[in-house]
């Protein structure tokens, strides 16, 4: 008798935002996230993260709601403000906090001790930084554990945008509505209203305020 093919395994359930039950809980480090939503727009994020078939969400992800997430992406232990848009092939670690409003391009990794604030511009492929001296074994050989190495923190105040490709070394403030330049090495604080750009990333000049965020500005004698 010829046996019927074994039907395919339905593939494992993605560990989707549908099981987080915490869309619409506000997430820290954020006005926006603090602020009050009203349970359709909590509603309509739930459902956009549960028809989202290609998430990794961690149980203890903190999203508030608006928050729009493309495919691809690996989110735990962190928190994200209201509204803030996420990129295909982002990674966000634990114990960092993206702030609302904000803008979180495709390929960009975000860990550990980073907190991000309202309104900020990610470009593509940022990475950032959270060991200065990073070693995979300890001297007797042994692979490093947590308990080997601290974080390091780093701050991008609100409003600031950072241009694709750049690293964000550790220990750094990126200053309010300064601009980072594609494929700078930031190794020292950005001021506020700053643009700098390269490898490291000098002061090119500053923008005039008051200045909407993202709009053309006049060089005031400050480049290098
Ligand atoms: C830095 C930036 C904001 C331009 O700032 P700006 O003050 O208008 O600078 P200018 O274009 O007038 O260039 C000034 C100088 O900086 C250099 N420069 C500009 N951008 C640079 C960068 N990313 N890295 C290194 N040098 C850069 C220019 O070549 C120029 O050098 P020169 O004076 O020797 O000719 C822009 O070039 C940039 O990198 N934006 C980020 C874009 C991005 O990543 N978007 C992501 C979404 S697609």
């Amino acid at each position: 008798m010829k046996r019927h093919a074994k039907p395919a395994q339905r593939p494992a359930r993605p560990r989707t935002a549908q099981r987080l039950g915490r869309a619409g809980r506000p997430a820290p480090g954020g006005a926006g996230a603090r602020a009050h939503h009203s349970e359709r727009d909590a509603r309509r994020s739930r459902a956009g993260a549960r028809a989202n078939q290609w998430l990794a969400i961690a149980p203890d992800v903190r999203l508030a709601p608006g928050v729009k997430l493309s495919k691809f992406i690996n989110l735990y232990g962190c928190s994200i403000g209201a509204n803030t848009k996420i990129g295909a092939f982002v990674e966000i670690q634990k114990n960092a906090a993206i702030g609302a409003n904000c803008k979180i391009s495709s390929h960009t990794f975000v860990c550990e001790g980073v907190t991000i604030e309202d309104g900020v511009f990610v470009g593509h492929g940022v990475v950032f930084i959270n060991d200065s001296y990073p070693r995979a074994v300890n001297p007797d050989g042994a692979l490093q554990t947590e308990a080997d190495w601290k974080v390091e923190k780093t701050l991008v105040k609100a409003g600031a945008s950072i241009g694709s490709g750049a690293t964000i070394l550790a220990n750094v403030t990126i200053g309010e509505q300064s601009i980072v330049g594609a494929g700078s090495v930031v190794t020292r604080d950005v001021p506020p209203r700053a643009i700098v750009a390269g490898n490291p990333a000098k002061l090119l000049r500053f923008l005039d305020p008051p200045q909407a965020v993202g709009r053309a500005s006049s060089p005031v004698n400050q480049r290098k």
